[in-house]
């Protein structure tokens, strides 16, 4: 699979959209709030820049493009209320791989900007928008034009497949199942992924600039806990159960693996100090609050609860799946992936572990 070529959150703002389908994502935003707010903060006090270049990576299409980028505004406008400033002028890089629905994020922006501006007035400075379609593992902007680089839930996608795993059969992730070789290869992705993207954004990064990335990771060091594989494992066994009724090739199921990988918390860590570019300020994990765990209380209905996980889980995978099984398969796979959320949902509590890193780039 050629992942810059193949991956896209399913556009759009229809029923199967990211757009409608990222609540997920967006609770990890509002959890991360105050450590951009703290990023900003500090980067503002020290430098008082007449001008700031801000680039979110991976932005996808949706209400959470924007929400992240009227944090980090909403973080400057406080800060020259504060202080009694003028807003220095925004620069606001928008980026994700080139099939990303930048369309939809572009007819939003006018409205955006627009609504800033009334909020705020004084506090509001000139806000340049704009959209880079590319692969943050290659060189996205000149040298040293960055002050501020956010990244949320994307950098735990992998550059490609990792090499040498043909024999993870029958399984589309590290699984318990899974050849010791397959982890192995799999961490070997990431750490090679992670420690090209932390060069690539310290030559775009001005010295001092600051960095704050939330992935899903894990707490546990063994890569195929429960903690995170399980959403993987379900929508495993839903091909699998195909592959057994004949709907899907079973050489087809076993050449197909995702390219993504959560690390744990030591993990990134030691990239991070090896690569040696950056300062970590913070480095911790969080729930995300509000998960996938089915409220009993609330006035959901379990079926419709149950769908809506699907739906969550077939916004990031489709573009993945239909280049490889064909769109054929869509409906039944997540008829199936809902089915066995349900049964899982009450036998197990449903955790998504999200690392959050702060980082200062070295002088
Ligand atoms: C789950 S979405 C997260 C979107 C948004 N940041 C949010 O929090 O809702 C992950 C995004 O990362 C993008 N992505 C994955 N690999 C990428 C790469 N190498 N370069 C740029 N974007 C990438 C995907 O296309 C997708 O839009």
């Amino acid at each position: 699979m050629e992942v810059q070529n193949v991956l896209h959150m399913t556009p759009g703002e229809g029923k199967t959209s990211y757009a409608m389908n990222s609540e997920y994502q967006k609770r990890a935003i509002i959890k991360a709030k105050p450590i951009v707010e703290e990023a900003i903060t500090d980067l503002y006090c020290k430098t008082v820049p007449r001008s700031m270049a801000i680039a979110d990576l991976g932005c996808s299409s949706g209400p959470n493009t924007l929400l992240v980028i009227s944090e980090i505004v909403e973080a400057i406008s406080l800060m020259c209320q504060k202080l009694g400033h003028r807003s220095p002028e925004l620069q606001v890089y928008l980026n994700d791989l080139p099939g990303n629905d930048f369309n939809t994020i572009f007819k939003s922006i006018p409205f955006f900007v627009e609504k800033h501006r009334t909020d705020k007035e004084n506090e509001f400075g000139p806000c340049f928008m704009s959209g880079i379609p590319g692969s943050f593992y290659e060189r996205l902007f000149p040298a040293e034009t960055l002050d501020f680089v956010h990244s949320s839930n994307s950098l735990h996608y992998l550059s490609q497949v990792p090499h040498g795993i043909e024999n993870n059969k029958g399984n589309i992730y590290i699984a318990a199942t899974s050849p010791p070789n397959v982890p192995i290869a799999y961490f070997t992705q990431f750490q090679m992924d992670f420690t090209l993207f932390l060069s690539l954004r310290s030559a775009e990064l001005v010295p001092g600039g600051r960095m704050v990335i939330t992935i899903l990771g894990r707490r546990n060091i063994d890569p195929s806990s429960k903690e995170h594989c399980d959403s993987w494992e379900l929508l495993a066994q839903s091909l699998r159960d195909m592959v057994y009724q004949g709907l899907v090739d079973e050489a087809k199921l076993d050449s197909f693996n995702l390219p993504l990988y959560s690390p744990c918390l030591e993990e990134v860590k030691a990239v991070i100090e090896e690569q040696g570019s950056f300062h970590l300020n913070l480095l911790e994990a969080f729930d995300a609050e509000g998960d996938t765990n089915y409220d009993y209380e609330k006035e959901v209905e379990f079926d419709d609860f149950i769908k809506a996980v699907s739906r969550t889980v077939r916004a990031v995978t489709e573009s993945m799946l239909v280049s490889h099984f064909g769109e054929e398969i869509l409906e039944e796979l997540f008829d199936k992936y809902a089915k066995y959320v349900g049964q899982y949902i009450g036998k197990e509590k449903n955790k998504y572990v999200n690392l959050i890193m702060s980082m200062t780039k070295k002088g």
